[in-house]
């Protein structure tokens, strides 16, 4: 099975019932916290337009509940969004892309893309999601999100592309195998992927090694330029 909206469908469905919503740190960290610099400065976030671009089962929706946004999160397949709708009937779901989403231009005050923007379809490159999530977001709005550093687990035996991306095949998880993704090596990378079309950055590097498995991540708070 290739990466597409079948392969995340059958990984979601029949699978959310029960499945509790702890949020992912860096999430936390950008939305609230200060210490040593805060991630986004304007914690105004009441009545505020939110994406959670690809939100899985969900996990990050009650932080972002409890911020007082008004939240909005897309999914890459109808089953999924009609899930995912049942468990959060106040929560507005729609089907899309990192490339396409079904909004008009400018309609967020901010995006959260976590671990969801790096997923590349056939043909397209990390570029095109990029000018897709700024397309959204209005003037002076933010994006918080993250991309995969090059030495996480994933990527191991993984084949590189022309365009930069990797074509995973030995994901530990079965899940990804055949998926092309977008990683980075450094900060300096992240913002060269994300400039010029964002700025003003604060970036984070995360990384868990456990029993040899590595998870490690760049985590990303920008603004929207021109
Ligand atoms: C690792 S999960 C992260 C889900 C959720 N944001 C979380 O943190 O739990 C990756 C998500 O990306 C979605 N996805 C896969 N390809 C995508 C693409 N091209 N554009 C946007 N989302 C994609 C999947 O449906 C899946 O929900």
């Amino acid at each position: 099975m290739g990466c597409n909206e079948r392969l995340w469908t059958s990984h979601y469905m029949g699978k959310m019932d029960g499945k509790k919503g702890y949020p992912e740190m860096f999430v936390v960290r950008l939305l609230t916290g200060s210490f040593p610099v805060a991630g986004i400065e304007d914690r105004d976030y009441k009545g505020k337009k939110l994406l959670d671009l690809s939100c899985g089962y969900g996990r990050n929706l009650g932080l972002f509940r409890d911020l007082g946004f008004d939240i909005y999160a897309t999914e890459v397949s109808e089953d999924i969004v009609r899930e995912l709708s049942r468990r959060y009937p106040d929560i507005e779901f729609r089907v899309g892309w990192a490339h396409k989403l079904p909004f008009e231009d400018g309609f967020f005050d901010g995006v959260v893309a976590c671990n969801s923007c790096y997923y590349l379809p056939d043909r397209l490159t990390f570029g095109d999601n990029i000018r897709e999530i700024h397309r959204v977001i209005r003037k002076g709005g933010w994006f918080v999100g993250s991309i995969l550093a090059s030495d996480h687990s994933i990527f191991k035996g993984a084949v590189l592309q022309s365009d930069g991306s990797f074509v995973i095949t030995q994901d530990l998880q079965g899940l990804r195998n055949n998926c092309r993704l977008q990683g980075a090596s450094s900060k300096e990378e992240v913002k060269t992927l994300l400039s010029p079309l964002f700025y003003r950055f604060r970036i984070g590097y995360f990384c868990d090694d456990f029993e040899g498995f590595r998870r490690s991540f760049f985590y990303f708070c920008c603004y929207r330029s021109g």
